[in-house]
């Protein structure tokens, strides 16, 4: 359990992000929150705080080195470490190939790849100093499987497993690990805009015949965030009900 272990996670106000949060705070974590929107950030900082956790917002995109940064100062001011690094915050741009416009693809790889690169790097500097970490990046299935109309999407989670696996290597000696998790078919918002025909389809293919939970992806997350875990680096743990083996 990540009790007393201060735990960033960015794209906290809603879907696996807050999940998440609210997980590693139940768990004993003190959560620095960040997102876009003050207004959604601070809800989930009052959330936690309401079940008797402590949080802080931070307000920022993960697309820019500055916010980035500063996530990561914000934490060391306010808590003086920062022990688990989760990047969850993620966008679709949705498309057929042929189509794809050159800023759904940039857009995509910017915020999905780039992002999880720029909290990293900033995170695994405090980090390999206190020579203790764990770094969680939010994958997914299709980035291991492919999928028809998200070539951005599937290349930035594909690019996110490659970027796991080489600070995994890079890391280890300063005792940091590194881990993707790889949801399946997520019951969120992301999924909520998916036409039912897609969804029965989907349904159809997963063994444990229902959609994934947010708190499934969470409790993975509890897994590989746990001093316990300090064995595991450079995994890939897929939650999926068995859509992808
Ligand atoms: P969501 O759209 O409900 O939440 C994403 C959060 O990230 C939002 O709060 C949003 O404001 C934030 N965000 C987006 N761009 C950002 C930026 N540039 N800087 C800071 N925050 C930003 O999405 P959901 O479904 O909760 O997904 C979370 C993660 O899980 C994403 O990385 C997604 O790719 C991944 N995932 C989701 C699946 C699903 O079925 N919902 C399946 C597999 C992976």
């Amino acid at each position: 359990m990540p009790k007393g272990k201060i735990a960033v996670v960015t794209g906290a106000s809603r879907g696996i992000g807050r999940s998440i949060s609210l997980a590693l705070s139940a768990a004993g974590a003190t959560i620095v929150a960040m997102d876009m929107d003050q207004a959604a950030t601070d809800a989930i900082v009052a959330e936690i705080k309401e079940a008797g956790g402590n949080a802080l917002a931070v307000v920022g995109n993960v697309t820019l080195t500055a916010d980035a940064d500063n996530m990561i100062d914000a934490a060391m001011k306010e808590f003086g470490r920062v022990d688990i690094l989760v990047n969850n915050a993620g966008i679709t741009r949705d498309g057929i190939f042929l189509r794809m416009k050159d800023e759904d693809w940039d857009a995509v790889l910017t915020v999905n790849l780039k992002g999880a690169f720029l909290c990293s790097r900033a995170a695994s500097k405090v980090m390999a100093k206190q020579r203790y970490g764990r770094i969680i990046n939010i994958a997914s299935i299709v980035g291991l499987m492919g999928n028809a109309g998200q070539a951005n999407y599937c290349a930035s989670k594909a690019g996110l497993i490659g970027l796991t696996k080489s600070n995994a290597r890079e890391l280890a000696k300063r005792n940091v690990t590194v881990n993707a998790v790889a949801p399946g078919f997520i019951a969120t918002a992301m999924t909520d805009a998916l036409p039912e025909k897609v969804k029965a389809d989907l349904m159809a293919q997963i063994p444990l015949e229902r959609l994934g939970s947010a708190e499934d992806i969470a409790n993975a997350v509890l897994f590989l965030a746990a001093e316990a875990s300090g064995y595991v680096t450079g995994q890939v743990l897929s939650v999926n009900g068995g859509m992808y083996m």
